[in-house]
């Protein structure tokens, strides 16, 4: 990705487009939505240009960072179904730098809205081009320099265009017994998707979250991933910490509602290993 903006805030330059991470894991539960905020909200704060995509008809991310359903007047729907851009569809969040397309239910429909659109798996691929172009012509605007998409727990449409949209996969694993069930199965899918829709797609890293240090399954499971995944498993752990659950309901990050706790300071390290990551990538 020459010219790929990243750093304080990325002077348009010679800009290449974001890098466009999708944070998935069928299982629900698993701290992709937490991380999607909180990640993103790390990245905003080191001077990232951030857009969080939701795309979970839960919406989830949405209510997370701010956003009122009645807010949600155009919606990660709009953009795969072709009526909105994902900048038209984007809206500022409390966290300078950081924007979010917002979800509804709405999302449920995608499937049978495009039942007979061959392109159906590229339509985020697609609205990202057009993000890419849109931002070239506005040199005075700051371009994004990530786009982290919210996955919702499942293997459909909607995961699909994300992953094809997607330069690397973030994969949220929770530090609890049934933490590899299914593991196999989303690197089967990544797999999968290599070879049919998208073979520059990666894995970016495995995150560990809700890991309780004082119990020795979450040590266990954590050895566990690290012995399945070896070095793409991130140093940082998420601790499992009351704040992090209290924050959505506030409809605010936790880095804006508890900076100093133990899951804020986990989510800074997070983003800075993840932007370290992305240097060698391009390096590579
Ligand atoms: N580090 C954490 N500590 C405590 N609770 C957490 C943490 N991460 C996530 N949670 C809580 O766990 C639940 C599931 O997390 P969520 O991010 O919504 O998972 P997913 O998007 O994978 O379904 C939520 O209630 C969330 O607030
Ligand atoms: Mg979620």
């Amino acid at each position: 990705m020459a010219g790929y903006v990243s750093g304080m805030g990325g002077a348009a330059g010679s800009f290449g487009g974001p890098r466009v991470i999708s944070i998935a894991n069928q299982k629900g539960g698993v701290g992709k939505t937490t991380t999607a905020i909180n990640l993103g909200t790390a990245l905003a704060a080191v001077g990232e240009r951030v857009l969080v995509l939701d795309l979970d008809p839960q919406g989830n991310a949405s209510t997370g960072l701010g956003i009122a359903p009645e807010a949600r007047v155009r919606t990660s729907y709009d953009v795969l179904v072709g009526e909105s851009s994902l900048l038209e569809a984007s809206l500022a969040t409390a966290v300078p730098g950081l924007y979010v397309v917002p979800a509804n239910n709405d999302l449920v429909g995608v499937e049978a809205a495009l039942a007979n659109d061959g392109t159906r798996p590229f339509k985020l691929r697609d609205a990202v081009s057009a993000l890419i172009g849109q931002q070239r012509s506005r040199p005075q605007d700051t371009p994004f320099s990530y786009v982290l998409i919210d996955c919702p727990p499942s293997l459909n449409v909607l995961t699909l265009n994300a992953m094809s949209a997607a330069h690397a996969v973030l994969v949220p694993v929770q530090c609890e017994f049934f933490a590899l069930e299914g593991i196999s199965q989303l690197k089967d899918t990544i797999d999968q998707i290599r070879a049919t829709l998208n073979p520059q797609l990666e894995i970016q890293g495995v995150v560990l979250t809700m890991h309780d240090q004082r119990t020795s399954l979450s040590r266990e499971v954590a050895e566990n991933v690290r012995a399945f995944f070896g070095p793409k498993v991130y140093e940082t752990v998420i601790p499992r910490n009351t704040r992090v659950a209290e924050a959505p309901s506030h409809g605010k990050p936790i880095l804006l509602y508890d900076y100093d706790c133990a899951g804020s300071q986990a989510y800074i390290r997070l983003a800075t290993e993840i932007i370290e990551r992305e240097r060698r990538f391009k390096a590579a």
